[in-house]
């Protein structure tokens, strides 16, 4: 049976001014899943993946991870964490520095570490920025950084918040075979955004969650997807193609180009 990534029980948090961001929140995270937060602006989602990450104290409930019993902060070495804003999470002088911090800080020696930070910069499209300062970094640069740095680490649990935010076509491309080439080597996902059309290419399992932090529903990307009333009434909109199909009275509809582009030439036959 496979391990779970991450148990969360009974969560709850609220703000020192009164917002009550979750409560009561459950959620079961197996090793190897890939799963999206879904949910409108303000829902709580990235208050769930900082409470993920140990990055803030419940209110109430508990989370574990790998069945260890162990802390998010004794697991530094296997969970990273992407916040939304990328700027809270590059704090030093450069970019290199910053990708630079991870291994140090796990005692991964200077020569490994330097061969990280030359691969990530090469497979983020970074070379060219890691002696800048990341505050001079356009939106984009600094989310393309950030993830860079968090998969520093090497993480087997990424906590991602919006990751694409900013993110122009091309490199969003370089964003998403990056996370498919962690997440078939074993590592967990768990990526939020408020954008329905992103979840099919990063997830295969969505959980959403409604204006009150509440878990609405919680299952396999194309069930909840097509659920078009669901994703409306919790403020989110459906999957443009899905959208667009059953407008057009079309059932199954599909949920990537590629499998649009097979339906409309098999109705082109037809
Ligand atoms: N530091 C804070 N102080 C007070 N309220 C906050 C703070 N951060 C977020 N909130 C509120 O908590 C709720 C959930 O926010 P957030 O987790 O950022 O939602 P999401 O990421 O889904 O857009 C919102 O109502 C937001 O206004
Ligand atoms: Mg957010």
């Amino acid at each position: 049976m496979a391990v779970n990534a991450l148990t969360a029980r009974d969560l709850s948090f609220g703000y020192p001014d009164g917002t009550a961001a979750l409560d009561g929140l459950d959620l079961t995270i197996e090793a190897g899943e890939r799963v999206a937060i879904l949910g409108p602006n303000g829902a709580g989602k990235s208050t769930l993946l900082s409470l993920l990450a140990g990055l803030r104290e419940p209110a109430g409930g508990e989370v574990s991870y790998f069945e260890t019993g162990k802390s998010a902060d004794d697991l530094r070495d296997r969970i990273a964490h992407c916040p939304q804003a990328p700027v809270d999470y590059l704090f030093n002088a450069t970019v290199r520095e910053d990708l630079e911090y991870g291994p140090a800080q796990l005692g991964i020696d200077r020569r490994e570490a330097e061969e990280r930070v030359d691969a990530l910069a090469a497979e983020f499209a970074l070379e060219g920025l890691l002696d800048k300062p990341p505050f001079r970094l356009s939106g984009g640069e600094q989310r393309r950084a950030a993830l860079a740095a968090a998969l520093s680490v090497e993480p087997d649990l990424l906590l991602l918040d919006e990751p694409v935010a900013d993110v122009d076509a091309g490199h969003r491309e370089t964003v998403l075979d990056a996370l498919d080439r962690r997440t078939e080597a074993g590592m967990t996902l768990v990526v939020s955004t408020p954008d329905a059309d992103l979840v099919p290419q990063v997830a295969h399992r969505v959980v959403v969650l409604d204006r009150a932090g509440s878990i609405v529903r919680d299952g396999p990307v194309r069930d909840v997807l097509t659920d078009g009333d669901l994703l409306r009434d919790v403020g989110v909109s459906p999957p443009q193609l899905v959208e667009a199909f059953q407008r057009a009275e079309l059932d199954n509809p599909p949920l990537t180009v590629t499998d649009a582009v097979e339906r409309l030439r098999d109705l082109d036959d037809c």
